[in-house]
């Protein structure tokens, strides 16, 4: 090992006391493994075995849903009881095969469930996706009693998860999902306790971080993946997601991961260009003068995912943002050794082709969903014609 990739072994103690192996993380990438009930299958343990032994020291898994009449697609797991406990231990036991940890990342999409699956999905208000298919129902308002019901699901989902023998939880708050709806003023029109103001547009997510602290206790990991920004005009901006970074590190979170972008802007996997600096864009990541910000104000151990490739720019993230955790997801579906081979300098960086299509930014980002889904079930063992 050289010298370079020593800060890329460092252990990470976390402030519930778990230690992470290393800076490597896989970031969540929905598997679509699961069968017509909405259980794992045998196909997902394979893939998470494969994974552990990639060597990442953290793997969190693709988004798990809370409730099985809100999925984002159809091959969704869902855990809303305690139907399916065998193979979730099987999936949870074979992601710990290297000794890493094993954080599964909980959903409920709101308005961003397709018409196909819900026709009338539920969001924090009525206020429909602007995109052009008509691919998504307009959604109804979520009455208060179901928000608390909602804080109970996610609850439910976490407890059953460290049941089974996953090691820590993600609270999954960017993309445009519920959470990050109830966090956007574009989507939260709400005047109840809710929303209308930053500090009760957070309300949704602290409560359900709250639920799950205080069922699974102060020395069980907590992420939450948060979006830097929402890119949309009126729309969460970075600094309503630097206060909830503030709020996040006061209640104890134990690692923020750093996202952005929704469906109607899929910054997330690059589709949006932001404006930044060129040395900045040399750099890979995605949202690292966001990160750069926020790390002027907090010191909550922060994960970034979104565009990293090389060793260079990993190791320079690290050591000069004082980012704490890289996290890969489109280069662990192609190269699922990739950490490995990173953390001996057997390899130096992996070069992904975009997938590309003519048509409009969703289509582009839909593809690589597509391509990169193909990839994981590939290296899950099935063959696709
Ligand atoms: C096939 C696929 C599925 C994804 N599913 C999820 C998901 O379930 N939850 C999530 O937070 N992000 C999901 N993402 C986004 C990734 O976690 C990550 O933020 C994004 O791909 C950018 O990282 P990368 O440049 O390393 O790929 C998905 C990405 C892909 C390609």
């Amino acid at each position: 090992m050289t010298n370079k990739v020593a800060i890329l072994n460092q252990p990470l103690k976390l402030l519930c006391g778990a230690q992470l192996p290393n800076r490597i993380a896989k970031a969540a990438m929905n598997e679509q493994l699961g069968d017509s009930n909405n259980a794992p299958t045998p196909e997902i343990v394979s893939l998470y075995k494969r994974w552990a032994l990639g060597g990442a020291g953290l793997l969190i898994t693709g988004n798990v849903m809370i409730d099985s009449s809100a999925l984002v697609l159809p091959n969704d797991i869902v855990i809303e009881d305690e139907q399916h406990l065998v193979l979730l231990e099987q999936w949870a036991n074979a992601s710990k095969t290297k000794g890493g940890h094993v954080w599964m990342q909980i959903n409920h999409p709101g308005r961003q469930s397709p018409k196909y699956l819900s026709s009338q999905p539920v969001a924090p208000s009525s206020v429909p996706l602007q995109l052009p298919a008509q691919e998504f129902a307009h959604p109804r308002a979520l009455t208060p009693a179901e928000i608390e019901q909602l804080i109970e699901r996610h609850i439910y989902t976490a407890t059953v998860a460290k049941k089974v023998g996953f090691t820590g939880i993600q609270i999954h708050a960017a993309h445009g999902y519920l959470i990050s709806q109830f966090l956007s003023p574009v989507s939260n029109l709400r005047t109840d306790k809710w929303g209308g103001t930053p500090e009760k547009r957070m309300r949704f997510l602290l409560e359900v971080y709250q639920g799950i602290r205080s069922c699974l206790g102060r020395d069980f990991p907590i992420s939450v993946k948060l979006n830097s920004a929402d890119f949309q005009r009126g729309g969460f901006t970075e600094e309503e997601s630097i206060n909830v970074v503030q709020a996040l590190e006061q209640v104890g979170v134990d690692l923020v991961e750093i996202s952005g972008g929704t469906y109607e802007k899929l910054a997330m996997m690059g589709q949006v260009k932001i404006p930044q600096k060129e040395s900045t864009r040399q750099r890979e990541a995605y949202f690292l003068e966001y990160v750069r910000l926020v790390r002027s104000i907090v010191s909550i151990p922060i994960m970034l995912t979104g565009g990293f490739r090389s060793v260079n720019a990993m190791v320079q993230a690290i050591s000069e943002d004082s980012v704490d955790v890289i996290g890969l997801a489109r280069p662990l579906a192609v190269a699922p050794d990739l950490p490995m081979q990173l953390l001996t300098s057997r390899t130096e960086n992996i070069n992904l082709q975009p997938q590309l299509t003519s048509n409009t930014d969703m289509d582009q980002g839909m593809l690589e969903i597509i391509w990169y889904t193909q990839q994981i079930h590939q290296l899950a063992g099935i063959r696709e014609c």
